[in-house]
């Protein structure tokens, strides 16, 4: 299904992107589900979906985590059940988060997809990233706060919650509606009757985990192997101060295997283009050879990519899930990069260059992109 948003990018972009939430009605004009509660309870038994279940009784809140065997036990009140990922899983799904493309690739991250009975939710919380929460069936109230500092505190050791607040947005959602919030503003959603919510889910990494992403390539790649220098070492009154200069002189170094903007670009692209949920990539038995997805693509066969696999670019040079695709056919990576499906044309004059034609059977033989039944 081609989901079509009515949204005006560049005036939600002014006024409310990070800045303010916002309820748009009818964001999606005659919403239609891309997945049933049967479904994603379904994918919820999988082995490598990551989900769990959230209840509520008298104040006291549980958590279990997937995969489950049975929902047998569950009530009729007051549980949810959430999927990470789903775009992952489910191809249907996967087509909700097409339309926030006006936002960078860089930046989105997965679709979180919950069902919640009546009473049902994850109680009142902050999230550190934007989220576009989509109104799937049924009607859930939804009440947004204040971006206040605000103590967090843990019901359940899994759960994080902040206490009751006051609400800026209080609001009974119905299918199609979107709520927008961008990171810290506390909200909590509780369903009004059998409901289904898509969180289209945004991914903005913490200082710690750039520091820490970079070291590991700075090991990997032995970059900084230069010492610190000192030939005009100060002599000093006491022998244990470590002088201002000397921790400037530190800093300096440190900040020169950052300043290497080829080397951090090329770490940058590795980096944040790996996915932070499994992928479902079945890679094909037996492998393809590269003269068979030639001619596959010549007779109007078309490659799909993999749903939530990161395929970035930072200049000319693309990133597939934490690897450079080394080509100089940019043409063609850009459409690998920019399209969701690949055909001869989108691919043009590279198929016929043998090293680029090697490089993509090796990305379809990883399960990257398939071949779809489907034109
Ligand atoms: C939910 O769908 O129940 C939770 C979504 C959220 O609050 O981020
Ligand atoms: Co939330």
């Amino acid at each position: 299904m081609d989901y079509q948003l009515d949204l005006n990018w560049p005036d939600f972009i002014q006024r409310y992107w990070q800045k303010r939430p916002v309820v748009l009605k009818r964001g999606f004009k005659d919403f239609v589900d891309p997945i049933s509660p049967d479904e994603l309870a379904g994918l919820a038994m999988e082995n490598e979906v990551d989900s769990r279940l959230v209840s509520h009784q008298d104040g006291k809140w549980q958590v279990s985590h997937g995969p489950f065997e049975s929902y047998d036990h569950l009530g009729e009140n007051n549980w949810s059940l959430l999927v990470q990922a789903v775009d992952h899983w489910h191809e249907a799904s996967a087509a909700l988060m097409r339309p926030f493309r006006f936002l960078p690739d860089w930046r989105i991250d997965d679709l979180m997809i919950s069902f919640a009975v009546p009473g049902g939710g994850v109680g009142p919380h902050l999230d550190q990233y934007d989220v576009f929460i989509i109104q799937g069936t049924g009607r859930r109230r939804w009440r947004v706060g204040e971006k206040v500092p605000m103590k967090q505190h843990c019901p359940h050791p899994d759960l994080l919650q902040v206490d009751p607040f006051e609400a800026i947005i209080d609001e009974e959602l119905e299918p199609g509606d979107i709520l927008y919030i961008p990171p810290g503003f506390p909200h909590e959603g509780y369903s009004l009757e059998n409901a289904i919510n898509y969180s289209v889910g945004f991914r903005a990494p913490s200082g710690r985990e750039l520091i820490s992403g970079f070291a590991d390539y700075v090991l990997s790649r032995e970059l900084g192997s230069y010492r610190f220098a000192d030939p005009d070492i100060q002599p000093r009154d006491n022998p244990a101060e470590i002088l201002p200069q000397e921790i400037d002189g530190i800093r300096a170094m440190m900040l020169e295997v950052v300043n290497q903007p080829e080397q951090f670009n090329q770490w940058f692209g590795e980096f944040i283009s790996q996915s932070r949920h499994e992928l479902d990539a079945a890679p094909p038995e037996p492998p393809y050879q590269p003269d068979e997805i030639y001619d596959a693509l010549h007779e109007g066969d078309s490659l799909t990519r993999l749903g939530g696999l990161r395929v970035l670019q930072i200049g000319q040079t693309v990133f597939v899930n934490g690897e450079q695709v080394e080509s100089s056919q940019h043409a063609a990576l850009m459409s690998m990069a920019n399209q969701q499906v690949l055909n001869a044309e989108a691919l043009g004059v590279a198929l016929d260059d043998p090293s680029f034609l090697t490089q993509l059977t090796a990305l379809v033989n990883c399960g990257y992109w398939f071949f779809s039944e489907e034109e």
